[in-house]
């Protein structure tokens, strides 16, 4: 474990040496501010069309309205192609391949493991508690000297519940590697972000999406927010037009919408009640999960058969038998109210 007072950190320390020392690709639009007419400094094909000029790689009019809202700074927010991209790198900018690891806790999202696979770096794992929280001193434990990134996901895929704010902050108050906080699912629950913990935290990064309480998975745009000291790194090793023109445009007018993203969350939180109760009554179902998310885990009889069952009715689930804690386990994204009658009803006639 790296040990480091708190207000010591130097996030520097925590960065890779290559990538600390390495000096970024300087595109013709970060190097160009103020007026001009006439840009004949990128290549671009001249000829006026939406998308003949590059984007903006550092997003700021994305970033303005976003960094109002949640209550941050912009130059604390980082965006990429999907939360994905965030996830990818922070494990590339500060473990080493064949050196460093990342601590997960198993059942989680998937592409913790992913990346890190990708990158030639170890990946640590603790369960979670059979009702899917941080066992804290598990966790604790299984840090070591190479241990450079947590990753805690809550409210927690493919579980739906919340962690233990109060765990998480003994890891923050603890671990003086990155602690990222998978908040894709946060808008689903009525607890509140880390977000407003940055100022508190040097080495507490925050992943939230577009892509699921937004309503634009296809957009592909996620953020990470976290100290300027981790957002520079993670701007400095990023592709330069990470994000594409539209897909700025489209978020901008998303925030200024925020109304309809709250609506719409209302709506799938509503539903998801209903969902739960329906699906209790049905004799096969065997347990659910408190859900903070936008889906439910159900553990039943046979989620193999049921899985195939509903596949043939071309209806799909995500069948989590083989996970972790997850045995006889099915996932189920909370839909509209009419795709959610067709899968009860589906289930009553098994
Ligand atoms: C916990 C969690 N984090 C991140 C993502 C990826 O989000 P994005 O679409 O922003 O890449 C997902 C997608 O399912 C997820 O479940």
């Amino acid at each position: 474990m790296i040990k480091l007072e708190k207000h010591t950190i130097d996030i520097n320390k925590l960065v890779r040496k290559n990538i600390l020392a390495m000096k970024p690709y300087s595109s013709a639009r970060d190097e160009f501010k103020g007026e001009a007419e006439i840009f004949l400094d990128a290549n671009e094909n001249p000829y006026r069309s939406p998308y003949n000029r590059y984007p903006d790689p550092l997003q700021w009019k994305v970033k303005v309205p976003l960094a109002k809202i949640k209550k941050v700074k912009p130059e604390q927010i980082f965006l990429g192609n999907g939360s994905d991209e965030a996830i990818d790198l922070l494990i590339r900018g500060f473990c080493e391949p064949n050196r460093d690891s990342i601590l997960i806790t198993e059942p989680t999202y998937g592409m913790y493991a992913v990346c890190a696979d990708v990158n030639a770096v170890r990946i640590d794992r603790v369960l979670l508690t059979p009702d899917f929280d941080v066992d804290l001193n598990t966790l604790l434990g299984a840090i070591n000297e190479s241990t450079k990134l947590i990753f805690l996901c809550s409210p927690n895929n493919p579980t739906g519940n919340l962690l233990t704010r109060q765990k998480i902050i003994q890891v923050l108050e603890q671990f003086s590697g990155l602690v990222v906080i998978d908040e894709a699912y946060i808008d689903f629950t009525n607890n509140k972000s880390f977000l407003a913990e940055l100022d508190n935290y040097p080495n507490l990064v925050v992943l939230q999406t577009f892509s699921k309480a937004w309503g634009l998975a296809g957009l592909r745009l996620g953020i990470a927010y976290a100290s300027t000291a981790i957002i520079d790194i993670l701007n400095k090793i990023k592709y330069p037009y990470n994000v594409n023109i539209q897909t700025q445009q489209i978020a901008v007018k998303a925030l200024a919408n925020v109304a309809v993203k709250n609506k719409r969350v209302k709506e799938i939180v509503r539903e998801r009640g209903a969902l739960v109760k329906k699906l209790l009554k049905l004799k096969i179902t065997q347990k659910i999960s408190p859900s903070d998310s936008n889906f439910i885990l159900v553990q039943v009889e046979n989620a193999d058969a049921i899985y195939q069952y509903l596949l043939d009715k071309k209806i799909i689930v995500r069948n989590r038998s083989r996970v972790a804690l997850c045995a006889n386990c099915l996932r189920i994204t909370v839909g509209t109210p009419k795709e959610n009658e067709k899968l009860i009803n589906a289930l009553k006639k098994l």
